[in-house]
């Protein structure tokens, strides 16, 4: 089975890339080797190399600045997609592509489930959705995995945040009224191998986060609370004390039910998740 990923690099990507590599012939390019939003290059390399599934992990990811660059977002997020979805339609390939609990706006007090109409606050979940709607427009055969907070052990990311600010013994301001579900994203590539292990033809969107729910600033406790090389204050604060040119949805969660029964197995809490990523942080620096 040959597998082709694009966004390689990123923090999913990478994953992505070492959870399927071994098992599957997997064809793993970054945006230098493969950018979506080059039409032309991207179809010939599809029909060229002719993949059973392509995984999108490409993406145009940084929430605040899609606000003043929501085209060069929407070309990626929007227009890109959109070409991909239709080649893989047009090759019989089946495609992975992966969106956000930011599609939806907050309102609710409990889990967002597939069905609850997304209606974005922000342009970066904006341009989202669009992409979404896009590839359902165009495929039939595509899964659209809408993933939650995203964080790793390496790289760019909430946790790593938090762990710099100890690290450099600087404390934290951090909101505690916006409410989602940590996902490690190693679980979420695991989610991705099996999916395409057990090859469903129950194609449609998914709602792919660990369960569970916390705020950013319970989050951030949680960390400190594992990586105690100094204590910081982390103090809690409220939205709209925290200025930043994207608004964010308060409350984000998403009920993982219907991936849960696809997968025939239900998806981990964020605790135990984190655990496994703390572990894998500590791993690297005795390295
Ligand atoms: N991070 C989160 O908290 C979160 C939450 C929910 C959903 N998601 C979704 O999860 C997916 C993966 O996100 P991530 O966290 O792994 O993001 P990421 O680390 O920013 O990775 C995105 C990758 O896409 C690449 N890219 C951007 N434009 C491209 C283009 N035109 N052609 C090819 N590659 C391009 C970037 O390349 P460079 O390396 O060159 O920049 C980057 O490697 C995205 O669809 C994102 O919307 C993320």
């Amino acid at each position: 089975m040959k597998i082709l990923i694009t966004g390689g690099r990123g923090m999913l990507g990478q994953d992505v890339t070492s959870q399927l590599t071994g098992e599957f012939e997997v064809i793993s390019l970054n945006r230098e080797q493969c950018d979506i939003c080059r039409f032309d290059h991207i179809s010939a390399l599809i029909t060229r190399e002719k993949p059973d599934w392509l995984i999108n992990c490409a993406a145009y990811t940084n929430v605040e600045t899609a606000e003043s660059e929501f085209d060069q977002a929407r070309r990626v997020n929007v227009m890109a997609v959109e070409n991909l979805a239709r080649i893989c339609h047009e090759n019989s390939i089946k495609l992975i592509h992966i969106s956000t609990d930011y599609v939806f706006d907050g309102q609710k007090d409990t889990p967002y489930r597939e069905q609850d109409i997304p209606d974005p606050i922000s342009a970066y979940g904006q341009s989202k959705y669009e992409g979404e709607k896009k590839i359902q427009a165009v495929s039939d055969r595509a899964f659209i995995l809408r993933a939650g907070w995203l964080y790793a052990a390496r790289g760019t990311n909430f946790v790593q945040k938090v762990m710099s600010s100890i690290d450099k013994g600087q404390d934290m301001s951090v909101v505690d009224d916006q409410i989602g579900s940590p996902t490690y994203v190693r679980d979420l590539a695991r989610i991705i191998r099996e999916l395409i292990k057990k090859n469903p033809e129950d194609f449609g969107i998914y709602h792919a986060n660990n369960t569970g729910s916390l705020s950013w600033y319970d989050f951030a406790c949680a960390i400190q609370e594992k990586f105690k090389t100094n204590v910081i204050k982390i103090q809690r604060i409220k939205t709209e004390d925290y200025r930043t040119k994207a608004r964010r949805p308060k409350y984000s969660v998403m009920d993982n039910t219907k991936l849960s029964r696809l997968l025939g197995v239900p998806l981990r809490g964020w605790n135990e998740a984190f655990q496994e990523c703390v572990a894998e942080i500590k791993r690297l620096q005795r390295r």
